[in-house]
């Protein structure tokens, strides 16, 4: 059985993560500032921004572990503002930083990391380039927190170059929802611009977990990122309403259906085989 270890094991993407794994026969070490709930993995509280501790984490704990194969990497402040810039700056970036040398110290040469949706131009004040959106245009942040994201897929396409035999999988993930989140879906139709800062798109958590996984699996070495969403947007309405509304002008990349996610998951379908399993129009009888 292979050995993984998950930071931000105890968050809300996290929570959803370590579980698939275990289901799907990997051996899972829990590493995160807060104590984890679940006591079926080795689990460790470690602050990733202290180097030390990392080393420690990714390479052997006294009776935890002795080693990882593999690193998914979810450990973040998760959005911006939450902290003041300079700190989301220096804890997302020094703790990136610091697990992947670890990890690489440590043998790993199988990574994954969350990214973000956000690299794509959220809040989309400046409107896309075109839709649905797609891996192909550069990253567009427009907060702190979205910078390190980017600055985090330029350090995995550079550790790539450093160590050739290195596969970094970045999943761009959409705004992770749980079942009991999707009771308010219905409410976002009366306002087509409450949702267009993500172009109206979503991850239901058990689907980002099956994204994590299917990135284990794909062995490949070199930096890659694909989008992680659902299949459908968080509407009722039409696409073609929802884009006059608030995205007129910008071009269509291909013809696209009426509820399909303008966040494109192509590539992660195409390379993956990533296949979203779950949609809140399901869970509400929508
Ligand atoms: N939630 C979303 O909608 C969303 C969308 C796109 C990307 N992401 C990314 O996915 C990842 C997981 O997000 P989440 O929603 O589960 O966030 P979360 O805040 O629920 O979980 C993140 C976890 O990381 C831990 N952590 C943060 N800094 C740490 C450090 N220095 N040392 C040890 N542990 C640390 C926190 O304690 C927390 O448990 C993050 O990288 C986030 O940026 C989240």
């Amino acid at each position: 059985m292979a050995r993984v270890a998950v930071t931000g094991s105890s968050g809300k993407l996290g929570r959803a993560v370590v579980p698939h794994l275990v289901e799907h026969g990997w051996d899972v070490v829990a590493l995160d500032r807060v104590a984890g709930l679940r006591d079926d993995v080795v689990s460790s509280t470690v602050d990733l921004t202290d180097f030390g501790q990392a080393v420690e984490a990714l390479s052997g704990i006294d009776d935890r572990h002795d080693g990882v194969d593999a690193l998914v990497h979810l450990a973040a402040v998760p959005a911006p503002g939450l902290l003041p810039n300079a700190a989301t700056f220096a804890n997302n970036m020094t703790t990136s930083y610091n697990v992947h040398s670890a990890a690489l110290r440590a043998g790993v040469r199988k990574i994954v990391w969350a990214s973000s949706e956000t690299v794509l131009g959220l809040p989309f004040d400046e409107p896309p380039p075109y839709v649905p959106v797609d891996e192909e245009y550069a990253p567009r942040p427009t907060t702190t927190y979205s910078l390190v994201k980017t600055l985090e897929e330029e350090l995995a396409r550079q550790l790539c170059r450093w160590h050739p035999d290195l596969s970094m999988t970045g999943l761009r993930f959409s705004n992770v929802m749980y079942p009991e989140d999707y009771a308010a879906f219905p409410s976002f139709d009366a306002d087509p611009s409450l949702r267009r800062w993500n172009l109206w798109g979503y991850m239901d958590a058990r689907d980002g977990a099956q994204a994590v996984r299917r990135a284990l699996e794909h062995d490949v070495p070199g930096a890659d990122v694909f989008i992680v969403a659902n299949a459908d947007t968080v509407m009722s309405r039409p696409n073609e309403e929802l884009l006059a509304a608030e995205f007129a002008g910008v071009p269509l990349a291909r013809p696209i259906g009426s509820h399909e996610t303008l966040l494109s998951i192509d590539k992660a379908r195409r390379v993956l085989g990533y296949e979203p399993t779950h949609s809140w129009r399901d869970e509400t009888g929508s």
